[in-house]
């Protein structure tokens, strides 16, 4: 029998944040999910997630995952309070605790199953995961006997000068015999420089404690500050592009670009640098990213080009080229073979097979055919001010430079419109439409009297 408990209740103080600290997020992840899912394959009994600090915003956070039990630690009065909470809530429960800290986020299932295999074959009443840190601040320190057994955890706060020598430290994951918990979680004091009920003094109550290290040391990495956040997010970054750089993808400087965990590449994928990933995305065959692109939760097909560009919530399809300076929204859908060039706006529209918005245009609301092709500064006008409607553009139709389309609008096939035109009505099949006054010419006016 195994139950969980993710300690989530803290302020966070030292992130100086109004987001309480587990939902900060790693590579678009909360810190909270991450620890949910380094556990998850071990189909618990129980899973309790013990909130306090805006316990709201966490349950709403994580709506929708299943057996997670709620747990509201008020006031939030040290990790050992924490799991005190559970006592009247594991009545009956007879098997092993495993506690994990919610700020640990880059902590491997395959770490917490080796945890949970050395507690059952050492017999302890409790095993813990430690980790020699070269930087050791902020970690509570190990205190063991060769053979590994425990005699206590210090937090640092609490430690000696001599103490803090010791670069042994608690990694925050536990695994408690319950019974044994439950009994000495009572006799926790609040004597420390924080007059809190730490959970780390349990380890020196129950009758055997040993402990666990982590050769990974940056797996049991904890997140108290910003600059750890930072830390962390560089080390899932390095990661994510390793990984990809395994499968073939070549990243042009590949500090400088970011990518989330639910990314997908086909072959020979160039990354240039600058280039940022979000959300769920995914890139086909041969596709060049960047210099300086924001990809957020697109779908791109082979062969496609992205210079200089944001792209949300799209799909541009094979061969296409975006950019420079072009702003796809959601609901682009970009046909085979098409351009959208420089500071052109693409939202709630497709744009068929080999079409062209080239320069500066507004696309909004549209269906746009095969073979458009949308002359520089033409806008689709989609808002009266009350209601957006919709531009429809025929196969291999022109819209002369400066055109504005007010919507809602049909224009045909093969159809010209006359740089400059606003049109109003509705334009058939192979006509021209031209919508300007006629062009006044005054001779010799430079020497007339009214020129002056
Ligand atoms: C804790 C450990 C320390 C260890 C480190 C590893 C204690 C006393 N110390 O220190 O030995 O090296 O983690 O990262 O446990 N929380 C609650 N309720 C509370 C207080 C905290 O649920 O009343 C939660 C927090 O939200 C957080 C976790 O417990 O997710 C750890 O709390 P934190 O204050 O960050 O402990 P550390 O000082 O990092
Ligand atoms: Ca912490």
């Amino acid at each position: 029998m195994l139950a969980i408990a993710i300690l989530a209740a803290g302020k966070g103080t030292r992130m100086k944040s109004a987001l309480p600290k587990v939902l900060h997020e790693l590579a678009g992840i909360s810190l909270v999910k991450r620890v949910l899912h380094s556990c998850r394959q071990l189909n618990p009994d129980r899973c309790f997630l013990i909130v306090g600090h805006q316990a709201k915003e966490i349950e709403q956070h994580l709506e929708g995952i299943p057996d997670i039990d709620f747990v509201l630690q008020e006031p939030q009065n040290g990790t050992g309070h924490a799991v005190q909470q559970l006592i009247p809530l594991l009545n009956n429960f007879e098997g092993d605790l495993l506690i994990l800290n919610g700020d640990v986020p880059l902590l491997k299932a395959k770490t917490v199953q080796d945890l949970i295999d050395k507690h059952k074959t050492s017999k302890a009443s409790a095993t813990f995961l430690s980790a020699k840190q070269s930087k050791p601040k902020g970690y509570g320190r190990v205190f063991a006997d060769r053979d590994g057994k425990v005699n206590k955890i210090i937090e640092e706060r609490d430690c000696s000068t001599e103490e803090l020598e010791n670069t042994l430290t608690n990694a925050g994951i536990y695994c408690f015999n319950w019974l044994v918990l439950r009994d000495v979680l009572p006799e926790l004091s609040p004597k420390n420089e924080q007059s809190e009920l730490y959970l780390t003094d349990a380890i020196s109550k129950v009758p055997m404690a040993v402990h666990l290290e982590t050769k990974n040391t940056e797996e049991v990495n904890g997140i108290n500050d910003k600059s750890q956040l930072a830390e962390c997010e560089c080390i899932i970054q390095k990661r994510l592009r390793n990984e990809w750089m395994s499968k073939g993808v070549t990243f042009i400087n590949p500090e400088t670009s970011s990518l989330s965990e639910d990314c997908n590449f086909g072959i020979d994928v160039i990354i240039e640098p600058q280039t940022h990933l979000r959300g769920k995305c995914y890139i086909g065959d041969n596709c060049k990213l960047g210099p300086n692109a924001l990809i957020d939760n697109s779908k791109l097909g082979d062969n496609v080009k992205v210079i200089y560009s944001v792209l949300n919530q799209c799909e541009v399809d094979s061969y296409s080229e975006i950019g420079p300076f072009s702003h796809l929204r959601p609901e682009a859908k970009i046909s085979n073979g098409c351009r959208v060039g420089n500071f052109v706006e693409v939202k709630n529209s497709a744009v068929g097979e080999g079409s062209k918005v080239n320069h500066l245009s507004y696309i909004g609301d549209s269906i746009l055919g095969r073979n458009v092709n949308i002359g520089a500064g033409t806008i689709t006008a989609n808002f009266d001010g009350y209601k957006k409607s919709k531009t429809v553009i025929g196969d291999f139709s022109k819209t002369g430079a400066n055109s504005v389309l007010v919507a809602p609008i049909l224009i045909g096939k093969e159809v010209t419109i006359g740089a400059g035109s606003t049109l109003t009505k509705n334009v058939p099949d192979s006509s021209l439409a031209i919508e300007r006054s006629k062009q006044l010419i005054k001779e010799n006016w430079a020497k007339s009297e009214g020129s002056t």
